[in-house]
């Protein structure tokens, strides 16, 4: 074909097939006019609003057409050359696709016809859990190998993965996680080959010892000899498969938008796991103590701690509040039924977003008759510290906790106690400021940071007693030897800071009745627990302990939000 000339313009041209190539209709670059036409043409270029005009010439010398330099030529091929190569090779990317496609195809048309059934003729399966052991194990004549009766187990996919001709899935219940290996008909099935993340199955099969060498949930793994997909159990998959939508990197607010999923996922179970145990804990505890448990209102008309934290609703056309502590009922039981407690929510209309608090968090209080202050840090202590014994009693929990926290250590007992005047002494040697940048002073509230900043630096719990009576609740009983101070006590951990607030509980009639004048609270709607100094009053205190702080603290999760199962917050309400 005989030489064509072609137009370059780098200013106005355009590097689109539908360009001619014509002075009127030119290319961008050279590299796509060769890339078009190869490189036996003639190209002419210009730069015709941008070139410069030669010197001596008139203006209109840059709209001149010129033959394309040695050099720029040789590029130009080379460009082209590297694109024609990259288009072969996306040609044959996508036809290798489509004959991976086409065979896929054929492999699930041909999977499709491979029915799997029950076979009725072996042994009965038993349904266990999947951290339930075989219930009538067989040790083979030579003593390695273990075999068990035929189990049926229930669960979801937790990991899959193929090789060759056999198929390794990881079914997980909520009780534990189980291997189980398809080989033969079974890794050929259409819902073997096309099996997704979080699909739930029923599988039957025999559970044998893993072999040596390999390892597995429990050291054991079930040879399925049957399984089924039930209509409606397949998870979604592709796109919206859910290892697509929460994963390790996903950020901490998609992942609390997205927490029914991310409650499926190893560390997120695991701390719910161990949330159940401790709150079982507690219950034991107490029932060792001879506690009664009560379940007091959670729709109330009084404040405890303070009006900026409350809640406030139309109830019926009256204003009420949510509870922010269940104390004030918690003290109307002592007379009836001796020392109470309880575990119930109690809400804060908290609008800091600290790691440490929530809007609604599960409130652990109790309420003891007839003791001193000193009685009542010694209960804590054995509270605190038998909750953590029962509950790493438990191996499968034990296990979790130090899988979520390889360092965790049963505190040593008797914990360091700690007036707050001390307190402040120790901050000012070591040059923690308050939160207005100044040294700490009597009086100060010690703000959080300072709080973990002490907490961590004496790395052990702390008994902080003795706070002002300014900086605390209006019903904390003053110290008889030093009324400027309360007999309180805030229980601070490493990690976390305060997971406990406690006091005695003022007493009598009349310093009460001053208290709430004090603090300008109008004592008419608290009748019911002014009454409680009128008929037979007693020495008391009690506490409240947040359960998710101590989660956190548990588990070692940097918030409390990963430690409740929906968390609430300021500017979260969802799921
Ligand atoms: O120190 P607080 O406010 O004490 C009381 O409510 C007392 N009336 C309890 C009582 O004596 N029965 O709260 C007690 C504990 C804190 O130490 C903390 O662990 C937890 O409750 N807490 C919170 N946890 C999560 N989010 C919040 N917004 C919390 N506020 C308090």
């Amino acid at each position: 074909m005989a030489e064509q000339t072609y137009y370059i313009d780098e200013d106005v041209g355009e590097d689109i097939a539908s360009q001619a190539g014509t002075e009127s209709s030119p290319y961008k670059s050279l590299g796509f006019a060769v890339l078009q036409h190869g490189d036996s043409q003639q190209f002419l270029t210009r730069k015709s609003t941008t070139g410069t005009i030669p010197e001596g010439s008139d203006s209109s010398a840059r709209l001149e057409w010129k033959p394309v330099a040695k050099a720029a030529m040789k590029k130009a091929k080379n460009y082209a050359q590297q694109q024609q190569k990259k288009a072969v090779r996306e040609q044959e990317l996508v036809a290798q696709r489509t004959r991976e496609e086409a065979d896929r195809k054929r492999v699930l048309e041909e999977a499709k016809k491979i029915l799997i059934e029950e076979d009725m003729s072996l042994p009965k399966a038993e349904r266990i859990k999947l951290d339930e052991t075989d219930p009538k194990k067989v040790k083979l004549g030579n003593g390695t190998d273990v075999l068990g009766t035929r189990v049926r187990v229930f669960g979801r996919v937790h990991r899959e993965r193929r090789q060759k001709e056999v198929m390794f899935i990881t079914l997980r219940d909520g009780y534990g996680l189980m291997q189980v290996i398809f080989t033969g008909p079974l890794a050929k099935t259409y819902d073997a080959l096309t099996l997704t993340r979080e699909t739930s199955m029923e599988i039957c099969g025999e559970l044998r010892e893993v072999p040596p060498g390999a390892h597995a949930p429990n050291n054991r793994e079930l040879h399925a000899d049957y399984f089924k997909i039930h209509k409606g159990w397949k998870a979604a998959g592709g796109d919206d498969a859910i290892t697509n939508r929460v994963s390790k990197d996903t950020e901490h607010a998609t992942l609390l938008d997205l927490r029914h999923l991310t409650l499926r996922g190893e560390t997120a179970s695991k701390v719910m796991i161990v949330r159940d145990a401790v709150e079982y804990a507690f219950n034991q505890v107490y029932k060792e103590l001879r506690m009664r448990k009560v379940s007091p209102p959670a729709l109330v008309q009084t404040q405890v701690e303070g009006g900026a934290t409350l809640f406030k609703f139309d109830y019926y056309n009256e204003k009420a509040f949510l509870t922010q502590s269940s104390q004030l009922y918690l003290e109307t039981c002592l007379p009836s039924m001796g020392d109470v407690y309880c575990i119930e929510k109690s809400f804060r209309a908290e609008k800091s977003l600290t790691r440490r608090h929530l809007a609604e968090y599960t409130h652990v209080e109790a309420e003891l008759d007839f003791i001193t202050f000193d009685d009542l840090l010694d209960h804590l202590e054995l509270v605190i510290c038998r909750v953590v014994e029962i509950t790493m009693s438990d191996p499968t929990i034990a296990k979790h906790v130090m899988e979520l926290n390889p360092e965790f250590k049963v505190p040593d007992r008797p914990f360091k106690r700690m007036k707050y005047s001390e307190a402040i002494k120790w901050l000012v040697e070591h040059g923690i400021p308050n939160e207005d940048g100044e040294e700490h002073k009597f009086g100060d509230d010690i703000a959080e940071a300072a709080e973990r900043r002490m907490t961590d630096i004496i790395n052990r719990p702390v008994f902080l007693t003795h706070f002002p009576v300014e900086i605390k609740a209006f019903y904390m009983q003053k110290d008889k030897d030093e009324p400027l101070v309360t007999e309180s006590v805030d229980c601070l951990i490493p990690g976390v800071g305060e997971i406990v607030g406690g006091s005695m509980r003022m007493y009598d009639y009349d310093e009460l009745m001053a208290a709430f004048e004090r603090e300008k609270i109008d004592p008419a709607a608290y009748y019911w627990y002014t009454d409680q100094r009128k008929y037979g009053s007693s020495p008391h205190g009690g506490y409240g302990l947040g359960l998710e702080r101590f989660l956190a603290w548990l588990c070692k999760q940097h918030t409390v939000r990963d430690c409740c199962l929906y968390p609430r917050y300021f500017g979260r309400c969802a799921p």
